[in-house]
């Protein structure tokens, strides 16, 4: 018997509606449930919470925005304080000299506003038939259109038809897999590569040393627009504002979302390098024809205002660097136990504990993931692997609760 109507996202239905966990409050890294008890928020949420829970300084800015003006739109010539201050800062924070800021309400409408500005910028420049997108095997874009038609985790593809067409994959850690695709459909014809800086949830990769420098430089060589989508990698994650800087990339465009307002109200967008804004912003009569309707909502820029003056005044960022290798080191504690077949992190606050095919055919990511959850830490299954990405406000000993809840959770599998 059904006894929710609350269709989950990426659920199994049959088994949620009747045993579902129910988060009721939360504070600082801890999140409670519903009889009270708390947890350690080992994922911030899902990637987002870098400001940690229960930050009143962003509620007291959103309800002062929303006693003011709740909301009203900026289509056309419409604006409003808040979204022009936000669009500001980041523009000032972003990597790229006098980018210019599109604003969205989560992180799959970013990646859907980059694809089409991608290609509607070919058509502007005059190359209607750089209509082409690459991404890499694994990639996870969201699930909104292009989200799911440029992702690389097949599971999320199948079963929707015919996802949009001019789109296609290269192996997640070879640059030249990337160079031998744009060959083979010719440079002509693409507009746009995608990539993740650390591959989040197709199961947490960081990349390949070089990596990410030889394939900004292979599109550069080809002319095609750069995206990197910091969606979860953004706003302290790996330790800087758009989670490019410790490569020295300087992408055409960066996706972001999540950290950018811990989570405290949707928003999401696109950093649009001043280049690829050119023709529109310098030619009358050229319409970026796309946005939604609460793009630029002023008490959702106010929230996002408030998390960036406490990223910046407690130093998030680099305590995130700080972080970066102790929690590497509580989870290589578990390195050598007979059911991991791999730890990866380092790069950044976000970890992984890969398990063995033996184990990952017994089914074990799922029962290992509830059992440190009764351990009292959250963490999440994503591809082989449970994978952490705590709030930046962690400390170096609950990081050690992180690592002794995998070493324990880990001793009750068969
Ligand atoms: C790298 C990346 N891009 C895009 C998205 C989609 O963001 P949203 O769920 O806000 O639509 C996600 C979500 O986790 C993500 O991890």
């Amino acid at each position: 018997m059904s006894s929710t109507a609350l269709w989950h996202p990426f659920a199994d239905m049959f088994e949620v509606k009747s045993s579902s966990f129910c988060v009721t409050r939360a504070e600082g890294i801890w999140i409670y449930d519903d009889s009270g008890r708390r947890y350690l928020d080992g994922t911030a949420s899902l990637w987002y919470a870098n400001a940690g829970h229960g930050r009143t300084e962003i509620v007291e800015a959103a309800a002062a925005q929303m006693r003011e003006l709740e909301s009203y739109f900026v289509f056309n010539d419409y604006t409003n304080p808040p979204a022009e201050a936000l669009a500001a800062r980041l523009a000032e924070l972003a990597p790229m000299p006098n980018a210019k800021i599109f604003l969205t309400t989560g992180g799959g409408e970013a990646i859907d506003s980059a694809a089409k500005l991608a290609r509607q910028y070919w058509s502007q420049r005059g190359q209607p038939q750089r209509t082409h997108i690459l991404s890499r095997g694994n990639a996870y874009h969201g699930t909104n259109g292009m989200g799911t038609s440029i992702g690389g985790i097949e599971a999320n593809q199948a079963g929707f038809g015919q996802l949009v067409p001019e789109t296609g994959r290269v192996a997640h850690d070879d640059a030249e897999s990337l160079r031998e695709a744009i060959e083979r459909i010719g440079a002509e014809n693409v507009a746009a590569f995608f990539a993740e800086p650390v591959m989040g949830a197709g199961g947490l990769y960081p990349p390949e040393p070089g990596y990410l420098e030889a394939v900004a430089k292979i599109c550069s060589e080809h002319g095609i627009l750069f995206v990197a989508d910091s969606v979860i990698c953004g706003f302290g994650r790996v330790g800087s504002w758009f989670g490019v800087e410790r490569w020295g990339l300087q992408p055409d465009m960066i996706t972001f979302a999540k950290g950018v307002t811990s989570g405290y109200l949707p928003l999401g967008g696109v950093v649009v390098a001043e280049h690829v804004a050119e023709p529109f912003w310098n030619e009358p009569g050229r319409v970026f024809r796309h946005g939604a309707t609460y793009s630029g909502h002023p008490t959702v820029a106010a929230a996002a205002l408030a998390n960036l003056d406490i990223l910046e005044r407690e130093k998030l960022l680099s305590r995130a660097d700080e972080l970066e290798r102790p929690l590497h080191e509580a989870l290589l504690q578990v390195a050598d136990h007979p059911a991991v077949a791999e730890v990866r992190g380092g790069v950044g606050l976000l970890g992984a504990v890969e398990l063995t095919a033996e184990q990952l055919q017994a089914g074990a990511l799922g029962t290992l993931q509830k059992t440190i959850r009764e351990l009292g830490v959250i963490v999440r299954p994503l591809g082989k692997a449970l994978a952490v990405s705590p709030p930046l406000i962690i400390t170096e000993e609950e990081i050690g609760l992180i690592g002794k809840a995998f070493a324990e959770g880990l001793d009750t599998l068969a």
